[in-house]
């Protein structure tokens, strides 16, 4: 666990001259359209990252020929901080996994990797300014995007010499506000051996989209993805992990290159196994899943991300078919799994784990 990480970085610092915060209404505010009041930017250029600074949230000028905007050189992480509302301190969920995997996803897709101590400091120093905007209710978070592209004005198809890391905190609600309704896919794919689907590859996402519009117009929220050659295993669901109660084992797909290493992920397979429950990293095939719904031994469905952290899936739809899962309010493992997660990032349940950074 990173708890002290030394300061041997300098940041340039520009506070707001006046904040926004007393503008906003912290009880509605729809996910990720109200931003805090600084930013963290680093560029990178001649071969390292500098200029490290922390200033008023802002526009920027990009030019037209930016490489990022053609091909798409880009890679980014989801993050929540929480306020204690006992001590007043803002719990970090293990942001050491999120520079790690930052990481992972730039090197993919060619972009040069961040230092650890620039991720967690700029981070933790942006983080203390505008800690404030760390919502008070426990319903709400602060969602932290931190994020590299390319900043070169570059038309040639190569990796750009030059790129930018930024970090900025929007104070959100809940991702869903309601149980999910999904749709198996069975002609797009999300991602392909070889490919970058376990990177949080901006490209990535753009590829989903219209996929999960054309399910939206058929009334669904989200897809369940299959995987790309006989669309016959299940791999994610919308941007989140899916995992399955099927008798009483907690089934989830392992991670492999076409799915993300997500961290609530590995968080909620490790309480899981700790509380001795029997856990398997086994992707269930459609057929599988179907035959447990009917036969009665699907007993929970679930997404779980950094967005939604564990989001119910109410019904799912399969070749025309529309199954009706059992009831929210019957689900153990979910609701037990969501009430640990939750009190331990917001300090209600001690951290046997090491995975809060308070600030
Ligand atoms: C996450 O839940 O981890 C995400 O990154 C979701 C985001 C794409 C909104």
């Amino acid at each position: 666990m990173v708890k002290d990480v030394p300061t041997t970085i300098e940041i340039d610092i520009q506070k707001i001259v006046s904040s926004r915060l007393a503008s906003v209404d912290f009880n509605h505010i729809p996910f990720g359209t109200v931003y805090s009041d600084h930013m963290f930017v680093a560029d990178y250029y001649d071969g390292q990252w500098q200029d490290l600074r922390i200033v008023p949230f802002q526009n920027m000028s990009v030019s037209p020929a930016s490489s990022v905007l053609h091909y798409g050189q880009s890679v980014f992480e989801g993050m929540k901080a929480f306020r204690n509302s006992k001590t007043g301190k803002i719990n970090l969920f293990r942001p050491d996994q999120n520079q790690k995997r930052i990481n992972e996803s730039a090197k993919r897709i060619c972009i040069p990797e961040v230092p650890e101590e620039i991720f967690l400091e700029g981070l933790k120093q942006l983080i203390a300014i505008d800690r404030e905007w760390v919502p008070k209710s426990e319903a709400s978070a602060l969602y932290i995007r931190p994020f590299i592209f390319a900043h070169e004005d570059f038309l040639g198809v190569r990796p750009a010499k030059c790129y930018r890391f930024m970090i900025f905190t929007c104070p959100v609600g809940a991702y869903y506000s309601e149980p999910v309704k999904v749709k198996i896919e069975k002609h797009f794919t999300r991602a392909a051996t070889g490919g970058t689907g376990y990177a949080k590859a901006a490209g990535n996402y753009a590829g989903s989209l219209y996929p999960a519009k054309k399910a939206q117009e058929e009334g669904y929220h989200q897809l369940i993805w299959t995987d790309h050659k006989n669309h016959e295993l299940i791999e994610e669901s919308g941007t989140m992990n899916v995992m399955f109660v099927i008798n009483n084992t907690l089934r989830t797909a392992p991670v492999s290159d076409t799915i993300l290493d997500g961290i609530t992920r590995k968080s909620v397979l490790q309480v899981a196994r700790e509380w001795g429950i029997n856990v398997e990293e086994k992707a269930v095939s459609v057929s599988e899943l179907i035959q447990a719904i009917e036969n009665g031994t699907l007993k929970e469905a679930f997404g779980v991300g950094t967005a939604a952290t564990i989001s119910h899936i109410i019904s799912i739809g399969n070749d025309g078919n529309n199954y009706e899962l059992p009831p929210i309010e019957k689900r153990e493992l979910s609701h037990k799994l969501s009430k640990e997660l939750s009190g331990l990032m917001r300090g209600h349940i001690p951290d046997t784990r090491n995975w809060i950074v308070s600030l």
